[in-house]
């Protein structure tokens, strides 16, 4: 129960869904927990749930002010930070001709320019810890795309981007820098929180990927306790695929049907 005992943990959409569930296996793993999100009552709730280590801070990650001052509410209530998950985040679809200006911007501003400004604000801070790491939330559409996604895609490829530039950037001063790449975990933003049959979980087994059953937020969350503990010193610039395997299921099926076809 000391994985992070102590470490001052900035996590951003952390009110509901991964961010929550990382709030609590962090919390419960000894670290000081700062919830940042724009859904103030969840996240005060949450935040109260957990106990004395935990607070809630309204943070909008696509706001440079909003993001100075959670980290100053978070150096005053715990001291400075040793760990900061990127994990905020909007989805949208809709195919290229029909995809609004403001919408795209939308989804860039939160998922993509959210995180620039996360790590431009909290650097200060996390270079006073020991040990400090850095985990951005992108997705498997960080890693291959899928249709009426651009935004999407285009935000979570420039995650795992911005990702690898902050690692060069930060790894000198001892501040190590990862992303995440969710499969399909069953969270609000997925839609549908009881029934695996509505979630889509029969046609994804229906595609053979591997585990026999959906993913939950706990499968991101015991990952981003990894890259926050001491136990993943040796890992920077790094990309954490947990996707039941999905992409490794896509990738050797588009070979087989491939080979198929040249043999015949
Ligand atoms: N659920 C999945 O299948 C899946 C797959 C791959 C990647 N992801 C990524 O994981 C992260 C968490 O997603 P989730 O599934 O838990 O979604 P969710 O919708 O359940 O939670 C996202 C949280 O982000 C908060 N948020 C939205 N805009 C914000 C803003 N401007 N400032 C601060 N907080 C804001 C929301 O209020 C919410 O609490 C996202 O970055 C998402 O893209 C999710």
């Amino acid at each position: 129960m000391t994985r992070v005992l102590n470490k001052v943990v900035l996590i951003t959409g952390a009110a509901r869904g991964i961010g929550a569930a990382a709030a609590k296996r962090l919390y419960d793993e000894g670290g000081k927990i700062v919830i940042g999100d724009v859904l103030d009552e969840e996240g005060t709730a949450l935040a109260s749930s957990l106990g004395e280590r935990a607070t809630y801070v309204h943070l909008d990650v696509s706001s440079k002010a909003s993001w100075d001052n959670a980290v100053a509410i978070a150096e005053k209530t715990f001291g400075p930070l040793n760990v900061l998950i990127n994990n905020a985040g909007i989805a949208h679809q809709a195919y290229i001709k029909d995809l609004a200006l403001e919408d795209y911007q939308r989804v860039i501003n939160i998922n993509q320019t959210g995180v620039f400004l996360g790590m431009q604000a909290a650097y200060p801070s996390l270079l006073m810890g020991k040990n400090s790491s850095i985990i951005n939330v992108s997705s498997i559409y960080g890693l291959v795309v899928d249709l009426h996604s651009m935004a999407y895609v285009a935000s979570k490829f420039a995650v795992k981007a911005m990702t690898k530039v902050a690692a060069l950037e930060f790894g000198r001063f001892g501040i190590r820098v990862n992303s995440v790449h969710p499969g399909l975990i069953k969270t609000p933003m997925t839609g549908v929180e009881s029934s695996d049959a509505a979630f889509g979980y029969v046609p994804l087994k229906k595609r053979d990927h591997a585990p026999d059953r959906a993913g939950q937020p706990e499968d991101i969350a015991n990952m981003m306790l990894f890259l926050a503990s001491d136990e993943s010193t040796y890992a920077n610039g790094a990309e954490f695929v947990i996707d039941g395997g999905i992409i490794w299921n896509r990738e050797t099926k588009a070979k087989e049907e491939y080979f198929k076809n040249v043999a015949e």
